[in-house]
């Protein structure tokens, strides 16, 4: 299996709240590659979480990038005001709209890459028609809306033929696309998501729940290099 380099996401949804600025500088020292800002609107999941203030508020102390993750609907409304609080990634739920290319269209528009979102039971044919519009797809191993849930095995299939389906669109001369997987990941779970294909994770428990935040994204980096 070709290696590819995997960027670890820490999701500040794990995070003390309290302290959200301070949480997030200490994964950005602590070798994040970029961080997942998970947005919730209570109506598309059932929990609320921060909206772009928050976002354009921790932009002024970052430099790493911002991974926004909306589970809101409608979210075509709120795209650029993500985008002016400086998400340089604007991933959103086929669910969330009528109009799937138009937001990616959109999103674009604004300057930012856009990403699709699979929940568990949305199949890989969601994203199929719009990849050339795509700049990341990011598969849900978790129902959205909390953190600290188990793994969905049931998911590695979809990773294993989103990677073929990259791999082709990518080798005709389309645009690089991101894997990422979200929610329930672990040391133990990220290695099975990197050999299912996936190069970028996303982790909050199994990184603000550790003490030392380092050694925690150490943990999800793919160990053995073919
Ligand atoms: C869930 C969010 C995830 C969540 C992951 O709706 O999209 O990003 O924070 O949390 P863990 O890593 O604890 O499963
Ligand atoms: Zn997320």
């Amino acid at each position: 299996m070709p290696q590819r380099p995997v960027r670890i996401a820490p999701s500040l949804l794990a995070a003390d709240f309290a302290r959200l600025g301070e949480e997030a500088r200490a994964v950005a020292d602590a070798g994040a590659d970029w961080l997942h800002l998970d947005v919730m609107d209570g109506h598309f999941v059932p929990n609320i979480s921060f909206g772009p203030v928050v976002v354009k508020a921790l932009r002024r102390h970052l430099s790493i990038p911002f991974d926004v993750h909306l589970m809101i609907a409608p979210a075509d409304p709120y795209l650029a005001a993500f985008a002016e609080a400086g998400a340089d990634c604007i991933s959103l739920h086929p669910e969330a709209g009528p109009h799937l290319h138009r937001s990616l269209q959109t999103i674009r528009a604004l300057g930012k890459r856009a990403g699709v979102v699979l929940n568990p039971a949305t199949p890989v044919s969601a994203v199929e028609t719009v990849l050339d519009l795509c700049d990341l797809i990011l598969v849900m191993s978790v129902n959205p809306g909390f953190g600290g849930q188990s793994f969905l095995d049931s998911q590695l299939g979809k990773i294993t033929v989103l990677r073929r389906m990259i791999d082709a669109h990518e080798a005709a001369g389309g645009q690089p696309i991101d894997l990422e997987v979200d929610g329930g990941v672990t040391a133990e779970t990220a290695t099975r998501c990197v050999a299912a294909g996936a190069d970028a994770l996303v982790a909050g428990t199994s990184v603000f729940g550790k003490p030392d935040y380092a050694a925690a994204i150490r943990a999800l980096r793919p160990k053995v290099l073919d």
